[in-house]
């Protein structure tokens, strides 16, 4: 691995992959492109460690001549790929950006990538390596009594979101299995930690509590997430890089499976130690109308890349909400130019302002 091309580095799981990438490999250079779109910011680049072996580049994943430059000028051996439109609530109320970014934007990287490395024959193929990221959503819901997600779940995506992403992680998996395109494709359950879009549940709830909106809880806040410490997953999409097998698929977790309401009290239980305010932050909790086709549990089986990779999560979910608050207290600069946005602010009302209080 000398030349990667990380997609999407701009958002949140792939500038924190950017900036533990060149902190663990003192030699790798990293191109990465990113359409800036609301959920790309540079400010998620600030302060890059070693900053001169990463070059950015404004441009669409869907622009072939694009991609095929990068490739060609920068000698690219390795993708890893991030970029897609990643909020399920924006897939149900507008579904055709997820299938051009995450089902056409996937199949011309991949198509870019084998004409490169094995139509053109640039270098040799033990050399290269397609990393595909995907999501536990995949896999559909569990009922309470379910085994978690396994590697050989069969498929069955519930909303517009995860249905791109299995379509994506179907035509990364034919590029090997057609092509022998060296592929890696991860599983990964919901993450959290710095600069998260304040979309996702954790980020908007710190950012409501701090400055004492309501907080909305969809249904009866009873669904479960798997969720996982961004550098944990980071560090796993490192290690299958550079010690998974070409064609195999790896899931990964946090261990960590609270109820979403449980998760929103941790938070305003530890805001209330941070920034104490007279009424505790629970009292502005509101439960809503419920997301249609809301998957209820998600839990993930992580025993194949525990056994044969030797990963497991090192953050346990009070450390990382911990930390996840602290940085976003320690930058209000990063909240402030989020907060200006129109588009999020019109994003808030449209999602928010037609959810009834439910109880
Ligand atoms: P994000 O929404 O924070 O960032 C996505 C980035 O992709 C943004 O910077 C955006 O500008 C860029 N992008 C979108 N469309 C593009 C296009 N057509 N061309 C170039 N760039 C484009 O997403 P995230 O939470 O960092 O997720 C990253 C990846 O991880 C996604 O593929 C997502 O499906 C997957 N994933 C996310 C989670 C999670 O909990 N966030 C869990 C599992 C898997
Ligand atoms: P989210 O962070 O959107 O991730 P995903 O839908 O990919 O799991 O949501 C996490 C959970 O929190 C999910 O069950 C939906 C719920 N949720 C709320 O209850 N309120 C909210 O305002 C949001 C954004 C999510």
């Amino acid at each position: 691995m000398k030349n990667v091309l990380v997609t999407g580095g701009a958002g949140f799981i792939g500038s924190n992959f950017v900036r533990y990438l060149l902190e663990v490999d003192q030699q790798v250079q990293i191109v990465n492109l990113d359409a800036l779109t609301y959920a790309g910011s540079l400010e998620n680049l600030k302060d890059l460690p070693d900053a001169d072996r990463h070059t950015f580049v404004q441009g669409d994943i869907c622009d072939r001549d694009l991609v095929r430059a990068l490739l060609q000028k920068h000698q690219i051996d390795t993708i890893v790929h991030f970029a897609a439109e990643s909020h399920v609530d924006r897939s149900i109320l507008s579904p055709e950006p997820f299938i051009q970014a995450n089902v056409i934007g996937t199949f011309t990287l991949l198509e870019s990538a084998r004409q490169y490395w094995m139509v053109e024959k640039s270098m040799p193929i033990e050399q290269v390596r397609f990393h595909h990221v995907s999501t536990d959503e995949v896999y559909g819901t569990l009922s309470p009594e379910d085994p978690a997600f396994s590697e050989t779940t069969p498929y069955a995506p519930n909303s517009p979101y995860a249905a791109s992403k299995a379509s994506s992680d179907h035509l990364a998996r034919s590029y090997n299995h057609t092509y022998q395109l060296p592929v890696t494709i991860s599983n990964c359950s919901n993450n959290y930690g710095p600069r998260q879009f304040p979309e996702k549940l954790i980020p908007l709830i710190i950012l409501n509590a701090l400055t004492g909106k309501p907080l909305p809880v969809y249904g009866d806040g009873q669904q479960i997430r798997d969720w996982l410490y961004v550098t944990d997953h980071c560090e796993a999409i490192h290690l299958i890089l550079t010690q998974g097998k070409s064609g195999e698929t790896y899931n990964i977790g946090g261990n960590n499976q609270p109820a979403n309401l449980t998760i929103v009290e941790t938070v305003c239980d530890l805001l209330d130690e941070l920034q104490p305010q007279t009424d505790p932050h629970r009292n502005l909790i509101k439960f809503v109308t419920d997301r249609p086709g809301h998957d209820r549990r998600y839990a993930m089986n992580i025993s194949k890349i525990e056994n044969e990779l030797g990963w497991k999560p090192r953050h346990n979910l009070s450390d990382g909400l911990l930390d996840t608050a602290q940085w976003i207290l320690a930058n209000p600069s990063w909240v402030a130019a989020i907060q200006k946005q129109r588009e999020y602010q019109t994003w808030l009302t449209k999602n928010y302002e037609t959810r009834e209080k439910s109880s």
